[in-house]
């Protein structure tokens, strides 16, 4: 168990490394409404393998979703389209593949603040472009909620499910991602497309 997660560790920084640089194909102009879709795409993608993952093999199995099948998807959108594709929360698990940058880190406490005024998160989204050092991106970001699902490996300390709960420890062992109730905001998805 132990090796294999290093393994799926080595083989997750190589596939970031790939991901970071010159695979990226500007656009002429932001594309709204393609990152709204490709962001459907990958929620319906990752909740569909979590359901049948939890259904065949429990909690066990399911993390192998959250750790392998994520990344996969969100680096095989990344690929596809030329943007960056990818989930982050304020409160990480994998500090090397959830954690937020400065915009993503403002998006999310603005989802926090709307979300506390009362608006629901259900498809709460924000999508600007922003003016880098390295040029102009069309950024977007879409909020998303605690399902009761979730609350197997993200809830409060009794409700994580006890066939996780040994596994989260030994593979995050600087585990921010827990605590969470249904209805909290757990992070979000994230797109980067780079303009012309
Ligand atoms: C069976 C356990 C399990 C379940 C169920 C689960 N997750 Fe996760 N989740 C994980 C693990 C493990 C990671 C860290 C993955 C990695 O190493 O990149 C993670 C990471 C994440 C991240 C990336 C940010 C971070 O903290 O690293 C988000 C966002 C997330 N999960 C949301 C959800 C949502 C929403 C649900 C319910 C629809 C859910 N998860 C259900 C285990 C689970």
């Amino acid at each position: 168990m132990r090796r294999q997660w290093q393994l799926g560790l080595s083989l997750t920084l190589l596939g970031g490394i790939g991901m970071a640089g010159p695979v990226l194909a500007a656009e002429a102009e932001p594309k709204p409404e393609q990152a709204r879709q490709t962001v459907k795409a990958l929620m319906d993608e990752l909740s569909g393998e979590l359901e049948a993952a939890m259904a065949s093999g429990g909690p066990a199995e399911a993390i192998d979703v959250c750790v392998e099948r994520a990344p996969e998807i969100t680096a095989r959108l990344s690929r596809e389209k030329g943007w960056r594709v990818t989930r982050v929360s304020d409160q990480v698990r994998d500090p090397l593949l959830g954690m937020p940058d400065a915009w993503e880190q403002r998006t999310l406490a603005q989802f926090r603040a709307r979300h506390s005024d009362g608006e629901s998160l259900k498809g709460m989204s924000r999508g600007e472009v922003v003016s880098e050092p390295n040029g102009d991106y069309y950024r977007y970001m879409q909020a998303i909620p605690m399902q009761k699902v979730c609350t197997n490996c993200h809830g409060t300390e009794d409700e994580l499910a006890p066939a996780a709960r040994e596994t989260l420890a030994e593979r995050y062992p600087h585990d921010e991602g827990t605590g969470y109730e249904v209805g909290d905001l757990r992070g979000a998805f994230s797109i980067k497309q780079p303009l012309e």
